[in-house]
C-alpha cells in the first residue's frame, strides 16, 4: 500500500488489481476503448452479475446527458446503496464515474483504476471530480473521495505516446512547483509514486483549493489559452509545457527566479520540440477572457525557486506580453 487515511487508500504496483476479488457484484465505468483493452481482466475479478457501463472516449462523455444515461441504467438495473462503483479510464471517466456515484444514493463506495498517466497522478488524486456544461468545463462538481485507488502501471503499455505526455507534463510540473526530487528520477513507478505523495501533500494542506493548491496552477494560466487559441488542436500537455516555458521565463523577468534556476526549467522542458503555430495577440485575448483578469492586470503563481511557488502574484499585461512573445518563437528559443 502507498497511502492511506480516513478516506482512501491507494494500492501501487503489479498486484494492485487483485484488491478487486473482495468486491462480489459490482457497477463498472469504463470508456470503449480501455474496456476493450482491459474491462476482460477487470470484470474476472468481479461477480458475473456485476453490471458494465460503457461509454465513448473522451471529453464528449463528461456531460450530463451521460450522466442522465447512466443513471437511468443504475435505476433500472435497482442499485442499491451498497454496490461498490469502479471507473477504469483516464480522467474523463474518474471525473464522471466520481460525480455519477457520489450522487447515486448520496454515495456509493467508490474505487479508481487510473488507465492513463494523468489520470494515476493527477485526475484521480485530490477527491474532485466534475463533468462540464456545452459552455464551461467542471462547472457542475463536488469534492467526493475514493475509498480506493489501485494502480497498475503495466496498464499504461497501451496508452498512446501523446496520451503519455500528457501525464509527463503534470509530473515535471509537480517537480517544479513542489518535488525537486522528480525531476532527477526515472523510473516510471518511483515517478508515479512521487508524484502522487506530492500532490497529496498539497490537498492535504489546502483541501478546498483556496491557497496552497493554487500552485498546481503553474503553466496553465497560459497553457490554457495556447490550447483555446489552437482550438484545441494542440494536446493539453503540450500547451501545458509551453506554459510552463512561458511562465517560467516571466518568473524569472520578474525577478522572483534566479538566471541559473530558469536554466533548470528550461533545460527539463527544452527536449520537448512542439511545433506549434502560436499567435501571441491571439493568446493575450484568451487570457483576458480569464475570470482572473482585472483591466491590465492579473493574479497568477509564479516560480521563486525549482520547488517553491508565490501563490497570487500580480502580473502586468505588458510583461506577460513579453513571455508569450517569447515562447511563441519555440522551438527556435534562444536563451
Ligand atoms: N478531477 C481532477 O482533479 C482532474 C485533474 C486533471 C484532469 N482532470 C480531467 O481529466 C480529463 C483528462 O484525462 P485524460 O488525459 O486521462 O483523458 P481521457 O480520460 O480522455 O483518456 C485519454 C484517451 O486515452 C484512452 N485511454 C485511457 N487509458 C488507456 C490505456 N491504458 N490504453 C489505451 N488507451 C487508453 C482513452 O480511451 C482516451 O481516448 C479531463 O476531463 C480533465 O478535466 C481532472
Amino acid at each position: 500500500m502507498l497511502f492511506s487515511n480516513a478516506s482512501t487508500d491507494i494500492f501501487i504496483g503489479n498486484g494492485a488489481l487483485s484488491k478487486l476479488s473482495f468486491y462480489g457484484k459490482a457497477v463498472l465505468l469504463s470508456d470503449k476503448t480501455v474496456f476493450h483493452l482491459h474491462g476482460k481482466q477487470v470484470l474476472s475479478y468481479l461477480c458475473p452479475s456485476s453490471l458494465p457501463l460503457v461509454v465513448e472516449p473522451g471529453e464528449q462523455s463528461k456531460t450530463p446527458a451521460v450522466v442522465s444515461t447512466l443513471r437511468d441504467a443504475m435505476v433500472s438495473a435497482q442499485l442499491n446503496r451498497g454496490i461498490p462503483f469502479i471507473t477504469l479510464g483516464g480522467g474523463v471517466i474518474t471525473d464522471l464515474g466520481g460525480y455519477v456515484s457520489g450522487t447515486y444514493m448520496r454515495g456509493l463506495d467508490l474505487t479508481h483504476i487510473p488507465t492513463t498517466l494523468l489520470g494515476m497522478v493527477d485526475a484521480a488524486i485530490g477527491s474532485k471530480v466534475a463533468i462540464n456544461h456545452a459552455k464551461a468545463k467542471n462547472v457542475f462538481g463536488l469534492f467526493y473521495p475514493p475509498k480506493q485507488i489501485l494502480i497498475d502501471p503495466n496498464i499504461l503499455q497501451t496508452l498512446p505516446k501523446q496520451e503519455l505526455e500528457n501525464g509527463e507534463a503534470e509530473i515535471i510540473k509537480m517537480g517544479l512547483i513542489y518535488a525537486p526530487k522528480l525531476l532527477k528520477i526515472t523510473s516510471l513507478q518511483e515517478r508515479i509514486i512521487e508524484s502522487i505523495q506530492a500532490k497529496i501533500a498539497i490537498v492535504e494542506k489546502d483541501p478546498y483549493g483556496d491557497a496552497l493548491r493554487t500552485i498546481l496552477n503553474f503553466g496553465h494560466t497560459v497553457g490554457h489559452a495556447i490550447e483555446a487559441s489552437c482550438s484545441f488542436q494542440i494536446a493539453h500537455g503540450r500547451a501545458i509545457i509551453l506554459g510552463m516555458l512561458a511562465e517560467g521565463y516571466l518568473s524569472y523577468l520578474l525577478k522572483r527566479l534566479s538566471y541559473q534556476s530558469w536554466q533548470i526549467v528550461y533545460s527539463v522542458l527544452k527536449p520537448f520540440q512542439i511545433d506549434c503555430d502560436i499567435k501571441p495577440q491571439k493568446i493575450m485575448e484568451f487570457i483576458s477572457m480569464d475570470k482572473k483578469m482585472d483591466k491590465n492586470t492579473l493574479y497568477m503563481p509564479l516560480l521563486r525557486d525549482i520547488g517553491d511557488v508565490a501563490i497570487h502574484q500580480k502580473i502586468e499585461k505588458k510583461v506577460l506580453y513579453q513571455a508569450v512573445e517569447w515562447v511563441s518563437t519555440w522551438p527556435a528559443i534562444k536563451l
